[in-house]
């Protein structure tokens, strides 16, 4: 499949922008301060919190899993058996306590916070897949 270009300016903070890629769901979220910040204390809550996994680009092996903190990109398929999770930008801490945002995945309850790592103890094996992607400027991501 061809590469999806998609133009990020007018998307903000909290906000999940869905494209298709591949006949995949793929997301992008612009993730606020206070989300990155509390994805630094969730570590031994995770399934692979460094995401050691293999199956990813390398850019995405750090804690925030993106290549600018600021967005987060990933395809929109839960790693158990393939339903798309609902994005919960605001009632995640029905959840998980004590985190706001997160991603719940509706068919066996996988829950994956914002940068797409999976909680230890759900059916989800691995962390969300993160597509390839590069930034063509600061307004334009390159999916594919
Ligand atoms: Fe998501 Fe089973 S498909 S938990």
């Amino acid at each position: 499949g061809a590469p999806v270009e998609v133009n990020i300016s007018k998307l903000e903070p909290g906000q999940m922008l869905r494209v298709e890629w591949r006949g995949k769901p793929v997301w992008i979220v612009r993730r606020t301060d206070k989300v990155l910040a509390n994805l630094d204390t969730l570590a031994d809550q995770l399934r692979d919190p460094a995401s050691d996994e293999p199956q990813q680009p390398e850019y995405a092996k750090n804690p925030y899993r993106s290549i600018k903190d600021e967005y987060f990109i990933a395809v929109g398929l839960c790693t158990h058996l393939g339903c798309s999770p609902t994005y919960l930008p605001k009632s995640f801490e029905q959840q998980v306590e004590g985190v706001e945002s997160g991603f719940f995945c509706p068919c066996h309850g996988s829950k994956f916070d914002m940068a797409g790592r999976v909680f230890a103890g759900v059916p989800a094996p691995l962390n969300l897949v993160i597509p390839p992607h590069t930034y063509v400027d600061d307004a334009t991501v390159l999916i594919g």
